[in-house]
């Protein structure tokens, strides 16, 4: 059904502003009269304007900004991130989709990308929600076939933070900050957050799915987050491109996934260092779900975890939770 969407929007999108007729398109779609009339109300509920009715011909009016598989496949500069994608006008998540998809077809390739305009139950880490404003941000989930024991994954989410750091820096010209493990900062507000979901064997990740959550153009932020969200397009006061950030990300994080898998974790360790003000000398405070950990951080171990040096001295290694308050 959303491959069809997609495809309608798409024969709309190469006639810009001309009515074409319905007649037509019900013909170069092979749908009947009926079929064609209930994909354009779904299209209008997703938010794109079309004029007309299926006598007087569809029109669109506005090029919508819609990440069509058709206009990312052409651009794409991977060879396995996004190869194979799923697009949705509106789903409920697109981590959920993801595992459901893992879990019923065998044939997944990795690198296979679900991305949605929209999401109706966006999930956050630790519980929490992830608000998913139709078009205004970026909401997609990568399928990952890592061949590593699952103390080893937190890594890739790390691995997720700086890729995304480096593209959005090189397509917006903002200054980015990350605070640690993965939430992506601009002018001291979160507007990128990653949670990755496992399933795994003892020793080995069966499969894993990274969902990055970007606020690329909300021109507000509902009110119980304003305070500390934000998005690209109010750090910047411009409009940015979704799809140039999409590509940019993709082809780094390729790059630093093959990396790791070549020649280890150390490179990722190194560049999160460089790009994070948190990596050390940062007074903070984290929440690990058990305990409340105070002190000043002293870097990453090898498996991605936070040193932090307590009042005492002693070092704590902190492998997951949230940091709560910092100076
Ligand atoms: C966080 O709490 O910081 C993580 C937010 C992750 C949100 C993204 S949006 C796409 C993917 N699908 C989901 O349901 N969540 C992630």
């Amino acid at each position: 059904m959303n491959r069809k969407l997609d495809e309608l929007l798409y024969a709309l999108m190469q006639n810009m502003m001309i009515a074409v007729s319905g007649e037509k398109l019900a013909r170069d779609l092979s749908v009947s009269h009926s079929t064609l009339a209930r994909w354009v109300d779904k299209l209008r509920e997703a938010g794109v304007e079309i004029r007309g009715e299926l006598f007087t011909g569809y029109r669109l009016v506005r090029l919508p900004d819609v990440l069509l598989p058709q206009l990312i496949r052409p651009r794409l500069r991977t060879t396995m991130i996004g190869r194979n994608l799923y697009h949705f006008y509106s789903v409920g998540s697109t981590n959920a989709f993801a595992a459901r998809l893992l879990a019923h077809r065998r044939n997944v390739s990795e690198g296979t990308v679900v991305i949605a305009e929209s999401q109706t139950a966006g999930r956050g880490r630790l519980g929490r929600s992830w608000h998913s404003e139709r078009e205004a941000g970026l909401y997609f989930s990568i399928v990952l076939f890592p061949k590593t024991p699952p103390s080893l994954a937190p890594l890739f989410t790390l691995a997720a933070a700086i890729a995304m750091h480096s593209a959005i820096e090189r397509s917006t010209g903002l200054d980015i900050d990350i605070k640690w493990p993965n939430d992506l900062l601009v002018t001291g507000k979160k507007f990128c957050g990653i949670l990755s979901e496992i399933q795994a064997e003892v020793d080995l990740v069966k499969y894993m799915v990274i969902g990055v959550g970007v606020n690329v153009n909300h021109e507000t932020l509902p009110p119980d987050i304003a305070g500390r969200a934000t998005s690209l397009r109010i750090a910047s006061r411009r409009i940015q491109s979704r799809i140039e950030i999409l590509l940019e990300f993709f082809e780094e994080f390729e790059n630093i996934y093959m990396e790791f898998e070549r020649k280890g974790p150390r490179k990722i360790i190194e560049q999160w260092t460089s790009f994070s003000s948190f990596a050390s000398g940062r007074r903070i405070e984290i929440h690990d779900g058990v305990r409340k950990i105070t002190g000043v951080t002293r870097g990453l171990n090898a498996l991605g975890a936070l040193r932090i040096e307590e009042k005492g001295g002693q070092l704590e290694e902190v492998y997951s939770g949230d940091v709560v308050s910092w100076e």
